[in-house]
């Protein structure tokens, strides 16, 4: 066929792609309103001394026809790898998606390309595979493929380590190939499905930048390659195991979805890009104020403090108890007792029916912990079915936290992981269900139990449509749209410390809603990094996101309950902004400064949160410019009380702190908020509300 370009619009955006008789590649990515582009502005790609007919970088490359980069498809049959020539058979076209069949008819396999533009602006890419034949047919990789623009030469990337997650490296992206990868059967601490690509200059509120994620919670492998000089890509897949994938007759196998969307607002453009898209599509909530019980008590499960944490949890406004790891059957430490999900009556000797009375009757709903994928080799669950066990049987040795992980692609696995914990949520007035997974995986290949995974929790969901579910995986090690599909709510990392929270939110939220990230007061004292931050300063840090306590409150003063009644109820009077609101993390002069905004869709209101992380060189702090407000409005900026203010007293402070102040949308932007000079590991929250 003729070169043609396709386009889906949705919203105000539009996606074009070139299509040809080849597989078509995405050519632009864009507002309706900025010009169109047309055939003769694309690039043709010759490059000299190549292939004299190049491969472009189409959505799914094929290295049969020389494609040299990252390869988009690879199957084999009886172990070989196979040369494969897809041709275009039809195309449908409606609005804002676009599907398109390819078949090879010599390998008698086909392959169809789905592209999806939401009004959201992200655009969603998933190809698959379908065996037509009767022999089998191997999937060694399917990966999809996006052409980034030349003067797009920086990369934003997530990552770090259990209890310091998702940590930014921004670094320049030359020649060399650069890669984020997961091949631990999650989603990894180590290295997020992500990555953002931008213009030297781009800004936390300025230029261009493209955020592109990957929807799969299990290994996966993102490829910014450097294909030759003049071409780079981004590709995107699955890691599958050699043989993992064999297709039989008629079967098929997708990739998960790509997520990419264009900015020309800088990075808070990505996010709300992509805040606005899972906003759409995960389950909804109110996002209650938890309580949860892990860092008050661990696993000493005495009832009567319990109870008194469940009153002490109501007496400061929370309105969810979740009782976290140590309930069940062994559970008396890690080194017993997962897959034996039976309340334990040397513990409970009632069961968690008085629990949940007691909390219920204290106006709160109550949630439990459950690991459901693991299981302890020192259960009974182990005894009766060791067989259950992924993997070999030399792997059966390869504890992590003492466990071992449970084979999800079995049914039966499955269906009785299903009965018992189906049994539970039937019985307890369950509302949230707190799903960890605290070991990465060593089994060749986890396709199959990713899909067990979200299938197991699709199932119950479905049984029980009003329970919640939490993701937490050793805290953020299994953060992914993928899952965001599945749960409310992400324990974001098993740090509670305030000061590495500013950091390890910051880059969650770049793709994720801040109202799905967890995000808890911890003790004065942080049980992960022993560093004593103040209850406003802690408060502060947790306020934006899903808000939590996790403290032993039973060792809080009265004053420290009183003044936590006060920061709930300040998160209770923003929740509606801070849930739904625009988040735009600022660029203050003083790196130390961490500056984040929130402002409502219709910019009527924001809080502007402003913590120092550390001591600086400066007296002063340097005032803080918002962008995002309505130009021509008059806001009024009022200081919103966390408790003791922690700002160097000494030194004069602005007038608009004690009386507040009104400004313009521009004039915040431009001349920006005089700050009082703040202490290292404190901060301010300011409300901008707009008057007449
Ligand atoms: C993991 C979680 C914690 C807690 C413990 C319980 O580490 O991240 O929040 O639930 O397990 O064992």
């Amino acid at each position: 066929m003729a070169r043609e370009l396709r386009r889906v619009m949705a919203g105000a955006h539009v996606a074009t792609f070139l299509h040809d008789s080849d597989i078509p590649r995405l050519v632009h990515l864009g507002h309706e309103h900025a010009a169109p582009v047309t055939d003769d502005l694309i690039d043709h790609l010759i490059p000299p001394g190549g292939l004299d007919r190049p491969a472009a970088p189409s959505l799914v490359t094929n290295p049969a026809i020389g494609w040299f980069g990252e390869p988009g498809v690879v199957l084999t049959r009886n172990g070989k790898a196979l040369t494969i020539n897809f041709a275009f058979s039809s195309e449908k076209v409606s609005g804002d998606s676009i599907t398109l069949d390819f078949t090879d008819d010599d390998l008698q396999a086909g392959l169809r390309i789905s592209a999806k533009l939401h009004e959201s602006g992200v655009l969603t890419l998933q190809a698959t595979v379908t065996n037509l034949g009767n022999q089998d047919l191997g999937v060694h990789a399917l990966a999809l493929t996006l052409p980034v623009p030349q003067h797009l030469d920086e990369l934003l990337l997530h990552g770090g380590r259990h209890a310091m997650e998702f940590v930014e490296e921004r670094i320049r992206w030359g020649r060399s190939v650069v890669t984020s990868s997961s091949r631990r059967g999650r989603t990894s601490h180590q290295q997020s499905p992500s990555v953002i690509c931008m213009e030297r200059s781009t800004t936390e509120s300025r230029g261009e930048a493209w955020g592109v994620h990957f929807a799969w919670s299990g290994n996966f492998l993102l490829t910014c390659d450097a294909v030759t000089a003049d071409l780079r890509t981004i590709t995107a897949q699955e890691l599958l195991a050699p043989g993992e994938v064999i297709l039989g007759a008629d079967e098929s196998y997708s990739t998960p979805p790509l997520l990419i969307t264009r900015s020309s607002e800088g990075l808070s453009g990505v996010s709300n890009a992509f805040h606005q898209h899972l906003r759409a599509s995960s389950p909804p909530s109110k996002r209650s104020v938890i309580v949860n019980t892990w860092e008050a008590v661990y696993f000493q499960h005495d009832n009567e403090k319990i109870f008194e944490l469940a009153r002490r949890a109501a007496r400061v406004g929370a309105e969810r108890f979740v009782l976290d790891d140590g309930w069940f059957r062994g559970r008396r430490d890690d080194t017993a007792g997962l897959g034996d999900w039976e309340v334990d009556p040397d513990v409970w000797p009632n069961g968690l029916e008085p629990l949940a009375e007691l909390v219920t009757s204290l106006g709160m709903q109550f949630g439990l912990w459950f690991e459901p994928e693991m299981i302890n080799p020192n259960s009974n669950l182990y005894r009766e079915h060791p067989d259950w066990v992924l993997g070999e049987a030399q792997q059966h040795y390869l504890t992590g936290r003492h466990q071992l992980v449970l084979d999800l692609s079995r049914r039966d696995v499955g269906e009785h992981l299903f009965t018992v914990i189906d049994r539970l949520l039937a019985r307890l007035p369950i509302s949230h269900v707190k799903w960890d997974n605290n070991r990465d995986l060593v089994a060749p290949g986890t396709h199959e139990q990713t899909l067990g995974m979200y299938e197991l929790i699709s199932r119950l969901r479905k049984a029980h449509p009003r329970v919640e579910f939490e993701s937490c995986a050793s805290g953020g090690g299994r953060v992914d749209a993928g899952m965001a599909h599945h749960v409310t709510r992400f324990w974001t990392s098993d740090s509670i410390d305030a000061l590495d929270r500013l950091e390890i939110q910051r880059g969650a939220s770049r793709f994720i809603p801040p109202e799905m990230l967890g995000a808890h007061i911890g003790a004065p004292v942080c049980h992960t990094t022993g560093r004593r931050h103040s209850l406003s300063f802690r408060a502060l840090s947790a306020l934006p996101f899903w808000l939590g306590v996790e403290w032993d409150l039973l060792s809080a003063s009265e004053h420290d309950l009183d003044r936590l009644s006060e920061v709930i109820a300040v998160h209770k009077r923003f929740r509606h902004l801070l849930h739904k609101g625009v988040t735009r993390f600022g660029n203050h002069p003083d790196h130390l400064i961490h500056q984040h905004a929130i402002i409502a869709k219709d910019r009527a209101e924001a809080l502007l949160i402003v913590a120092s992380r550390g001591s600086g060189p400066r007296h002063e702090t340097a005032p803080i410019r918002v962008e995002g407000l309505d130009a021509a409005s008059n806001y009024r900026c009022a200081l919103v009380p966390l408790g003791k203010p922690t700002w160097a007293l000494h030194r004069g402070l602005p007038r608009w702190v004690e009386h507040g102040v009104i400004a313009t949308g521009s004039q915040l932007a431009d001349v920006g908020l005089p700050m009082p000079p703040l202490l290292p590991a404190s901060g301010i929250l300011v409300h901008m509300e707009r008057v007449q």
